[in-house]
């Protein structure tokens, strides 16, 4: 038994849990899609970027040949990557994507990172942030172009929301003096470590309902920036250990808990059917406040996701 939020302009209904592909391998991915459905997920966080969306898709049909799932009662996400920003380029990119799930339309498309880098084909096997050189290369072309032609797409029926991941108030509120669509979402990290409160309050209350990944802070980077370094692991933080035995929860819950008792959707991402399960299973307890207060106090502004030479190779504090 999932929650839902219900999403500005068309009312549709974002579960608030989902289910991450990034890196899965995409010879696992369909069967691993196909179990996550099975284990009760409507809601799938795809990108063009993870090189498996054609092996999503596969899951997804399965799923709905098999009659576990109806289209309509899932809600399919994916994102345009840099190289495809330009006016010229959204769209085709976005038909690849398209043509990968084997659907005719998705629930939400997001802009992946709010910069754009030289075009490379999006038939290409492995996108990564540099260009056919090896290169990072940025162009310049303004996010204005690229959110008319999302507008576009909503224009044409292929895309039912539209939104953005990894932007900031500043960007933000820039792109909402032009949108004539107003984003649905906003896809970040959060967790503990990183609580950003007054962006996720300022963005709330402009109507965008907030995805967060990384729900497990450092676990799961295998390069973490210098400036956090020194933060133990998330997960096996005592804290949270402390916290999960008092529930009788495990910690992983306790971490995506604290996200969705905030109406904050999470995605998280198993290999493992038990704990595609347990990561399912969040609404049949509740943290209390002294719970969150003592999750909160952990917050250290620790960015994970960022681009530091030790982690994406290129330094570029878009986050700043
Ligand atoms: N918009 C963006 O820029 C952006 C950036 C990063 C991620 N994302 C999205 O967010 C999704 C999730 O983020 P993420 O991949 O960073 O990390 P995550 O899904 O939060 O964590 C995944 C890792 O944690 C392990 N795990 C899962 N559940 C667990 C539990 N209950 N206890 C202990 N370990 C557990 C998984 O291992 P096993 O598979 O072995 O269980 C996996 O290695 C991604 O798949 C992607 O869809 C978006």
């Amino acid at each position: 038994m999932t929650k839902f939020l219900k999403l500005n302009r068309t009312g549709d209904k974002i579960p608030l849990v989902g289910f991450g592909t990034a890196r899965i391998t995409p010879e696992d991915t369909a069967d691993i899609i196909y179990t996550a459905i099975k284990s009760g997920y409507r809601l799938i966080d795809a990108a063009l970027s993870y090189g498996n969306e054609a092996q999503v898709g596969e899951g997804i049909k399965k799923a709905i040949d098999d009659g576990i799932v109806k289209r309509e009662e899932l809600f399919v996400i994916s994102k345009l990557w840099n190289h495809f920003h330009s006016k010229d380029n959204v769209k085709s990119a976005f038909d690849v994507t398209l043509e990968n799930f084997g659907l005719d339309y998705i629930d939400l498309y997001l802009i992946h990172f709010p910069f754009a880098t030289e075009f490379v084909d999006p038939r290409s096997t492995k996108l990564t942030f540099f260009n056919d050189e090896n290169k990072f290369a940025l162009k310049r072309i303004p996010i204005h172009e690229t959110w008319k032609a999302m507008e576009n797409l909503v224009d044409l029926g292929l895309v039912r929301n539209i939104g953005l991941s990894n932007f900031n108030v500043q960007s933000i509120l820039d792109l909402l003096t032009y949108a004539r669509i107003t984003p649905a979402i906003l896809e970040i990290e959060f967790h503990p470590y990183l609580l950003q409160e007054r962006l996720i309050t300022w963005v709330k209350s402009q109507g965008i309902e907030v995805i967060a990944y990384a729900s497990f802070g450092n676990t799961v980077f295998e390069e973490v920036p210098p400036t956090t370094a020194h933060l133990p692991n998330l997960l096996t933080h005592p804290t949270v250990t402390k916290i999960a035995q008092k529930h009788g929860r495990n910690n992983g819950q306790v971490l995506l808990t604290f996200a969705t008792q905030q109406n904050i959707v999470v995605i998280p991402k198993s290999i493992q059917e038990s704990r595609m399960k347990s990561n399912l299973d969040l609404f049949s307890y509740k943290l209390d406040a002294d719970d969150i207060k003592e999750l909160k106090a952990l917050n250290a502004n620790a960015r994970f996701n960022d681009f530091f030479p030790n982690t994406y190779g290129f330094d570029l504090p878009i986050f700043e």
